[in-house]
C-alpha cells in the first residue's frame, strides 16, 4: 500500500540488529541508546569505544550525507553498562523517508535497548536563550512535517494510536536538571518545534512559532523519539543551543556557527550524558 512493505522493512531491521550482534559479540547487551546531534559526534569521550561499526556496512542501513554527522555506530560502555552510540543520524531533508530516519531506534528496540538518549542543535526562539546554553525538552510540536508513523502499524512494536502525554520522560529531565545545576551547566526545559528543514526558517516563521510556546527549533530528533515512545522506550532529549532563531537577531544563519557551537558544547553535552547514564 502506497509503497509501504513491512514485511520488507522488518527484514531490514531484524538484518541490521544481526550485523550489529555479530560485529559487537556475544555478550553485549545494550539497554541505553545514545544518539549525537550535528557537530556532536565528540559525546563519545563520554564512554569507553568497544568497536566501531560504519553504518556503510550495514545491509540495508541508512547513510547519512549531512555535515556534522559521521555515519557510524559505537558498541560502548558507560558505567558498567552496554551502550549504542549512533552517530550520524538521517534526516527527513536529506531525502529519506521516515522509515529510513527512525530506523535506528527499532533496530536498537530489537537489540534491546529501553532508554535513548538523544541530542540536537537548536536554534534559541525564548528570550531565556543565547549560544551556547543547553534545554532539556519537555515537549515537542511535530505536525509541521511528515508523521513519523504513516504507514500500515508495525504491531509488533506498538499501537496505532499510541499516547504522546508523556514522551519525555520526567525522571530523566528532573535528573538531568539536578546534573546540570550540581555542576554548573545552564540547562533548562523547554518546548522544542521540529522542522522539516533544509532551510532555516523566516523570521516570520519564528514569530509564529513563538506565539506557539516554542522555546528552540530544529531540524530532527522528534520522528525519533515518536518512534521511540512508539517502542515504549524511555526519552531523554538534549538540545544544543547553537544560533539565536531567525529575526531574534539580525545575525545571518549559517551551518558553520552551528556545528562551531555544537562542537564547543560536545564536552559537556558528554558529560551530562555520562552522568545520566550513571543513574539509569
Ligand atoms: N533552525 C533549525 N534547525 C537548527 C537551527 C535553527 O535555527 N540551529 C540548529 N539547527
Amino acid at each position: 500500500m502506497n509503497g509501504f512493505d513491512n514485511q520488507a522493512y522488518l527484514d531490514r531491521i531484524n538484518k541490521a540488529a544481526e550485523y550489529i550482534r555479530e560485529a559487537a559479540g556475544p555478550d553485549y547487551a545494550p539497554t541505553i541508546c545514545v544518539v549525537s546531534g550535528s557537530g556532536l559526534a565528540d559525546i563519545s569521550s563520554f564512554c569507553e569505544v568497544v568497536k566501531e561499526i560504519r553504518a556503510a556496512d550495514i545491509p540495508g542501513y541508512p547513510v547519512s550525507t549531512a555535515p556534522g554527522h559521521d555515519g557510524k555506530l559505537i558498541i560502548a560502555r558507560s558505567a558498567g553498562k552496554d551502550i549504542l552510540v549512533i552517530s550520524g543520524r538521517v534526516h527527513y531533508y536529506e531525502g529519506y523517508d521516515m522509515r529510513d530516519v527512525t530506523m535506528y531506534v527499532r533496530v536498537a528496540s530489537v537489540l534491546g535497548v529501553k532508554s535513548m538518549i538523544v541530542t540536537n542543535a537548536a536554534g534559541g526562539i525564548s528570550e531565556m536563550f543565547k549560544p551556547i546554553q543547553y534545554m532539556a525538552i519537555t515537549d515537542h510540536i511535530s505536525f509541521l512535517a511528515e508523521p513519523a508513523l504513516r504507514g500500515p502499524n508495525l504491531d509488533g512494536f506498538g499501537v496505532r494510536f499510541p499516547d504522546q502525554s508523556e514522551i519525555y520522560d520526567k525522571g530523566y529531565i528532573n535528573d538531568l536538571l539536578d546534573i546540570a545545576s550540581a555542576n554548573g551547566i545552564n540547562l533548562t526545559k523547554g518546548l522544542y518545534v521540529y522542522t522539516k528543514g533544509p532551510q532555516y526558517e523566516t523570521p516570520a516563521e519564528i514569530r509564529m512559532l513563538k506565539l506557539c510556546g516554542a522555546d528552540a527549533v530544529g531540524m530532527s530528533t522528534v520522528p525519533e523519539v515518536i518512534v521511540a515512545s512508539h517502542c515504549g522506550i524511555k526519552v531523554a532529549a538534549i538540545s544544543v543551543i547553537t544560533n539565536f532563531a531567525a529575526g531574534i537577531t539580525n545575525a545571518k544563519l549559517s551551518e558553520e556557527e552551528v556545528l562551531t557551537n555544537a562542537g564547543k558544547a560536545a564536552r559537556e553535552v558528554g558529560f551530562l550524558i555520562g552522568k545520566l547514564i550513571e543513574r539509569i
